[in-house]
């Protein structure tokens, strides 16, 4: 089986059998013959009325979605690990999107799908209730610009669309190497979730779940992980008045540059393969 290496996510010609590689580190599944392969894009969302699961997927099966997924390196490798789940990839970036519906197309992966759509408005508009079993977000943008960071995707109101499309036992999973965007996550995720925080990389995707926390492995910067479990015994009114005492994310970032002295680690030659680390962790 051959390899090929990519480093910069922009298409290298890939053969059946190739795995491919972002900054040295393999994006999960193999190329598969041309016959076999999938449409991953959902072109057009609806105009009206929330997604058709069933229709979309053609059964009915537990469901993931990633909101801002970039290039979708987390849905890719958990629709290779969990065939008989179903998975939904989002992001704002069309751009973003496509790297991933190529690779989810050259994968043959039937179970995943990419949409180019806002997350609030994709959670409010084209899921029904407690649709999904987990919801993960793997590096919200963190806007440190002060005059767009009202557009922090992490608010008290967000928090409740969560809670209302996730299962009565589904989980959110979050992360970011954001100090401030995690302090502000921690203060409020507990206020409608189990919250539990997760130390060291997750033990399925040891290189990292997505291109950015490969990324910030590489810059040594701290990553923070954690795993929220949908308290379901709010009534409405409850909810409402949970909402009320939360505070909007109106955090200051530090400024990036001063935050890791570490210089960036010299990148893996290009057919070096990465070591696996002797042990991991148990998520939960
Ligand atoms: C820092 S990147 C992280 C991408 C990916 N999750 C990762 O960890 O590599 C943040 C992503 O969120 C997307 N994004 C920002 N605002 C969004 C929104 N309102 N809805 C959906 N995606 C959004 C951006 O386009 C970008 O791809």
């Amino acid at each position: 089986m051959s390899k090929r290496y990519d480093n910069n996510s922009s298409p290298t010609e890939l053969l059946p059998g190739d795995i491919e590689y972002e900054m040295g580190t393999p994006i999960p599944g193999i190329i598969l013959e041309k016959e076999k392969w999938v449409q991953t894009a959902i072109k057009r969302l609806p105009e009206n009325g929330q997604l058709d699961l069933a229709a979309v997927f053609g059964r009915s099966a537990p469901l993931a979605l990633d909101i801002g997924c970039g290039n979708g390196r987390f849905a890719l490798s958990s629709a290779v690990r969990r065939e008989d789940w179903d998975h939904l990839a989002i992001d704002i970036l069309p751009a973003v999107i496509r790297y991933g519906t190529r690779r989810g197309n050259q994968r043959g992966l039937s179970n995943l799908r990419f949409a180019v759509c806002d997350g609030w408005r994709f959670l409010a508009d084209y899921l029904p209730a407690e649709a999904c079993d987990e919801i993960h977000i793997y590096h919200p943008q963190p806007f440190s610009d002060p005059n767009f960071s009202s557009k922090r995707m992490m608010t008290p109101g967000f928090l409740a669309l969560l809670h209302a499309r996730l299962k009565s036992d589904g989980r959110v999973y979050l992360q970011t190497d954001r100090k401030e965007y995690w302090d502000y996550i921690r203060s409020i995720m507990g206020a409608l979730f189990a919250w539990t925080e997760i130390e060291g990389p997750w033990p399925d995707d040891e290189f990292g779940r997505s291109r950015r926390e490969v990324l910030s492995i590489e810059q040594g910067l701290t990553i923070f992980r954690g795993v929220g479990k949908k308290r379901p015994d709010l009534s409405e009114d409850q909810l409402q008045a949970i909402l009320k005492e939360l505070p909007e994310p109106k955090f200051e970032l530090e400024h990036r540059d001063s935050r890791s002295k570490r210089p960036l680690r010299k990148r893996p030659h290009r057919h070096a393969k990465r070591k696996p680390k002797p042990q991991n962790p148990k998520m939960d």
